[in-house]
C-alpha cells in the first residue's frame, strides 16, 4: 500500500508531472499496427485498473469481456456500425454494467435480492465507465492505443447476444486496445469557462454561446470538410452549412435514430431485467 504521508512534495509533483503529461497526451486511436498484445499484459491493467477505480459500495458492478477471436471481432465489427478498427485492433474490450454476479451471491447465501432496477443499472453503468477510463488512462501509459466505441449504446442487445451476456448484465461501452499505427493532432475542448460553474450553475448568454463555441466551430468544420469530397458531397446534399447543423444531421446523431435506439434501449432494460 502506498502511504502518502511518508512522501515528500517532489513525489507528489512527480506524479502530478506525469499525470499531467499522460493526460495531454490522450489522443483517440483509429488506426492499429499488425502486432499482437499480450493478453496477460491487457488483464494486468484491468486489474490495477479496478483496484484504482473508485466503486460504488465498493460492489464493483462490472463485467469486462476481452475478445481477440478473429471471426468474433468481425461480428463485433459489423454490429459497431463497420467502424474498422474493430477488426484492426487486437483486442475488443466491452465493459458491461453486471449485477447478476451479485444477485447470484446474494441468493445462494440466501439473502434478500437486490440490484433489479433502474437505480441499480445507473450504479452499475457508473462503475463500468469508471472502470473502462481508468483503465483507458493504463493502457495509454504503457504505449498502448484505445478508441471508445460508443456504437455499444446502439447495439446494445446485439453485442449482449453475441458475448452471451446473462440478464442483468448489459454492455455499457467498448474500447477497442492496440499499438498505434496512427500519431493524431489533439482534439480541441470547449473552453473551461464554458462548462466550470463557481457555486451554482450559469447559464450562457447568446454572445457566450457564440465566443465559447466559435473555436469548436472553426475547428470541427475545417476538420469535417478536410475528409474529402466524398463528405462535402454529402453534407451539400443534406444542406449543411455549419458545424451545429452537421451534429443533429442524418450523417452525425440524428435525433430520429437516438429516438429509435432510446425505445429499444428501454425495452432491452426491461427485459434483461433493470426496469418492470
Ligand atoms: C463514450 C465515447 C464513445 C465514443 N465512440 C466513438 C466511436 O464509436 N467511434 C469513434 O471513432 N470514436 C469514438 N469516440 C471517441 C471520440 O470521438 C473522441 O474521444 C473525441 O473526438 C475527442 O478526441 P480525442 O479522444 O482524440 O481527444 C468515443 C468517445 C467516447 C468518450
Amino acid at each position: 500500500m502506498t502511504d502518502r504521508s511518508a512522501e515528500g512534495p517532489a513525489d507528489a509533483d512527480a506524479r502530478a508531472t506525469a499525470m499531467s503529461r499522460l493526460m495531454a497526451a490522450h489522443r483517440s486511436i483509429r488506426a492499429f499496427q499488425d502486432r499482437p498484445v499480450d493478453a496477460a499484459l491487457v488483464d494486468r491493467v484491468l486489474e490495477e485498473a479496478l483496484h484504482g477505480s473508485s466503486s460504488s459500495g465498493n460492489l464493483n458492478l462490472v463485467s469486462v469481456i476481452r475478445s481477440g477471436d478473429p471471426a468474433r471481432r468481425a461480428r463485433l465489427c459489423e454490429l459497431h456500425f463497420g467502424q474498422p478498427m474493430v477488426l484492426q485492433a487486437p483486442w475488443v474490450l466491452t465493459f458491461c454494467a453486471d449485477t447478476f454476479r451479485t444477485r447470484q451471491w446474494l441468493a445462494q447465501r440466501g439473502a434478500r435480492l437486490g440490484f433489479a432496477d433502474l437505480l441499480s443499472w445507473h450504479v452499475a453503468a457508473f462503475d463500468a465507465i469508471i472502470l473502462a477510463q481508468t483503465a483507458a488512462l493504463a493502457l495509454e501509459s504503457r504505449g498502448l492505443g484505445i478508441c471508445y466505441m460508443g456504437t455499444t449504446l446502439h447495439r446494445m442487445r446485439e453485442i449482449a447476444d453475441e458475448l452471451q451476456c446473462p440478464p442483468n448484465c448489459l454492455p455499457v461501452t467498448s474500447l477497442v486496445v492496440g499499438w498505434p499505427a496512427e500519431a493524431p493532432a489533439q482534439r480541441d475542448r470547449l473552453p473551461a469557462a464554458a462548462w466550470i460553474h463557481e457555486e451554482v450553475y450559469r447559464r450562457p448568454t447568446p454572445a457566450q454561446i457564440d465566443e465559447r463555441f466559435a473555436e469548436r466551430e472553426r475547428r470541427g468544420w475545417e476538420r469535417y470538410r478536410a475528409l474529402g469530397p466524398e463528405m462535402i458531397r454529402r453534407m451539400d446534399e443534406l444542406g449543411i452549412t455549419h458545424l451545429a447543423q452537421y451534429y443533429t444531421s442524418p450523417a452525425k446523431y440524428d435525433p430520429d435514430r437516438f429516438r429509435e435506439d432510446a425505445d429499444a434501449l428501454r425495452a432491452l432494460l426491461a427485459e434483461r431485467g433493470f426496469l418492470p
